[in-house]
């Protein structure tokens, strides 16, 4: 057996391949770390036939969707999960065959209700159903309390004990811990009591993870996150220094339009001399009226740099192939000491 832990934060991804027939499954990937989890299965000869999520994540963006599209095999989750994208729903005791190695599914609500544990030969892949020295948290969408207490008291912690433990996190650098150590040594784990288990879980009083609210709508959704959006804009656009378009107002600011996308209050307050007015949210039924020529070279920028990046990809989507995003915004060329209108007072 092939196999790689990839710890991204406190998220743990795992890769495990057959050496016989270099078939792998990735389980838990993150999006930050699409192109890693790639780079891994190359080095080891591994051909990824399974992407995995061992549940819907609150606290991450799942790279199970991308991945799939790019290498052309199915995500792979519990049938209970929301995600319209999921090719291949696995039942309690369903058996995945990468190779010569055999997954088997393990259906264990609690933490949600679509969480799965994942058992292969020597070793359990947990999910946030089990953690080294805690549980998965029960307060977010889907999660039971109840329903934790009898996937692990019923289900998890009735495996062999030898069974070693690798979780969905790990925040103290641990590798891997086993059943029969998390059962001994893990403090959530002594309250076998079910009402006093369930009491415990429903008064951890924990915070919220950050981006939850964009985690959920996009690994229940398959959409698509802010940062995905603005890394594809920013694929498909040229971009123009602050220097270099200072240098073109002074110099030859004829050769181009210079197009803000801001509010009108925000361009009315300061603009970088010669601008046009533009509101991003009235680009495009305006565009043909204000941009009258497509092949004029149009500097496009907005208050930080990020909304002028899908401006200047929809007006390149449009024609308009001399559309150039600030590398920046208002902001920055405010912050370099450069002139602006109306005229800074001292
Ligand atoms: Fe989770």
């Amino acid at each position: 057996m092939l196999f790689e832990a990839i710890a991204t934060n406190g998220c743990r991804s795992y890769l495990v391949g057959c050496e016989q027939t270099c078939a792998a499954a990735l389980i838990d990937p993150e999006l930050s770390q699409l192109d890693r989890y790639l780079t891994l299965a190359a080095r080891d000869g591994l051909r990824i036939r399974y992407v995995i999520d061992t549940h819907t994540h609150a606290d991450h963006f799942s790279a199970t969707q991308q991945l799939a599209r790019q290498l052309n095999v199915p995500v792979v989750m519990h049938r209970a999960s929301p995600a319209p994208f999921v090719d291949l729903r696995l039942q309690s005791g369903e058996l995945l065959v990468v190779g010569r190695l055999r997954l088997q599914a393990l259906h264990t609500p609690g933490h949600t209700r679509d969480s799965m544990c994942l058992r292969m030969e020597d070793r359990v892949f947990t999910g946030d159903t089990l953690l080294i020295g805690a549980t998965g948290r029960t307060d977010l969408p889907s999660g039971s309390a109840e329903a934790l207490y009898e996937s692990l008291f019923d289900g998890l912690l009735k495996l062999d004990p030898g069974l070693k433990v690798f979780p969905a996190h790990e925040y103290k650098g641990r590798t891997h811990s086993t059943i029969g150590k998390e059962l001994a040594e893990n403090p959530r784990l002594q309250r076998r009591d079910r009402a006093a288990f369930i009491q415990m879980m429903n008064t951890l009083n924990l915070t919220m993870p950050t981006h939850i609210t964009e985690a959920l709508r996009t690994n229940m959704s398959g959409g698509k996150t802010v940062a995905q959006m603005l890394a594809e804009a920013a694929a498909i656009v040229p971009f123009m220094s602050l220097a270099e378009l200072k240098t073109y107002i002074e110099c030859a600011k004829d050769e181009l339009i210079v197009l803000d996308v801001r509010e009108k209050d925000a361009f009315d307050s300061a603009h970088i001399p010669g601008a046009r007015l533009l509101p991003r949210g009235q680009l495009e039924l305006r565009v043909n009226e204000e941009l009258t020529d497509p092949t004029r070279r149009i500097i496009v920028y907005c208050e930080f740099g990020r909304i002028s990046t899908l401006a200047t990809a929809t007006l390149r989507q449009m024609g308009f192939h001399g559309a150039v995003a600030l590398d920046g915004g208002m902001k920055a060329w405010r912050e370099a000491g450069y002139p602006v209108t109306p005229a800074k007072v001292a």
